[in-house]
């Protein structure tokens, strides 16, 4: 069992649960922290019998940032010869369905974050923004490139360029999360739709993925084209003729590949 200096790891049946845990800085997201929970994510990731991953923090804060204490005596060279967020890269490669359940603080890097996830459930306390201007630099986790595409350029260009922070309501309105949830919910919520997602078929639930995925990366025609090829290959899984038998006969699928 791998031991963790800032997170907590748990797999609940099919779904792997990482809090981030570091309440003396708000989760702030150290060297230490983003080596952690890109570990974990990627173990996760390469066991089948994990479908979903909740990432969440704590009821104060999802993450407030990267490190600013860390950071500060960091030059130029530093950040682009050894890249502290070089990390995220493996991240953004998880094939398994992630799940950012956000309660207080989601700032920053904790932001970006919460982007590089799937779905975002915000408790009704969670507050979004990128506040980085404030610090004299810009956000450097997909902030300027995420948050456009979630909730347009106008509005992300006014967090972006004033540090705003939004809550839970406004975020919504805007685009940003899937919905919100009373914080005291939060979790159970998550469970639920992480169980969910897990209880599909694995190379189905990586095929949607991928092409939602591909929304992001590519434009319509090109993931038209993406859609249309993954579409096909799930006729190729027995899950696709035990999902169609299942509602022909009116009972539960039970997939095979789950
Ligand atoms: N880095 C390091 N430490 C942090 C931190 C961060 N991002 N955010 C909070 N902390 C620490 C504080 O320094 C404080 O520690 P001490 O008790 O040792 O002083 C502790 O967490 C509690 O924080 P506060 O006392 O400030 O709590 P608060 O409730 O008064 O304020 C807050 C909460 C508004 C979130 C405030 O902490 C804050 O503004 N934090 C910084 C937010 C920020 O600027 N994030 C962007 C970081 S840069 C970035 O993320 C770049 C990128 O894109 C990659």
């Amino acid at each position: 069992m791998t031991e963790y200096e800032t997170i907590l790891v748990e797999t609940r049946g099919r779904v792997g649960w990482i809090t981030l845990n570091r309440p003396e800085a708000l989760n702030a997201l150290n060297a230490t922290l983003v080596r952690e929970v890109v570990g974990a994510s990627t173990t996760f990731d390469r066991d089948p019998g994990i479908g979903a991953i909740v990432i969440t923090g704590s009821a104060k804060a999802f993450a407030a940032g990267a490190d600013i204490k860390e950071m500060a005596e960091q030059g130029y060279i530093d950040m682009y010869l050894n890249d502290p967020f070089r990390g995220w890269a493996e991240f953004e490669r998880v094939r398994t369905p992630l799940i950012a359940a956000v309660a207080g603080f989601a700032l920053g890097g904790g932001c970006e974050l919460a982007m590089m996830c799937d779905i975002i459930l915000a408790a009704d306390t969670a507050k979004f923004g990128q506040p980085e201007i404030n610090l004299g630099v810009i956000p450097g986790i997909g902030g300027t490139q995420r948050l456009p595409r979630a909730i347009g350029k106008y509005k992300a260009a006014e967090l972006v360029l004033t540090g705003r922070l939004m809550g839970a309501e406004e975020a919504e309105r805007a685009g940003l999360i899937s919905r919100i949830v009373p914080a005291a919910e939060l979790l159970d919520e998550a469970a639920l739709v992480a169980e969910t997602i897990a209880s599909k078929s694995l190379p189905v639930v990586y095929a949607a993925k991928d092409a939602l995925q591909a929304a992001q990366e590519t434009g319509l025609a090109e993931g038209i084209r993406f859609e249309k090829q993954a579409f096909a290959a799930t006729f190729a899984l027995d899950d696709q003729s035990e999902g169609m038998a299942a509602f022909r006969d009116k009972r539960t699928a039970h997939f095979s590949h789950r």
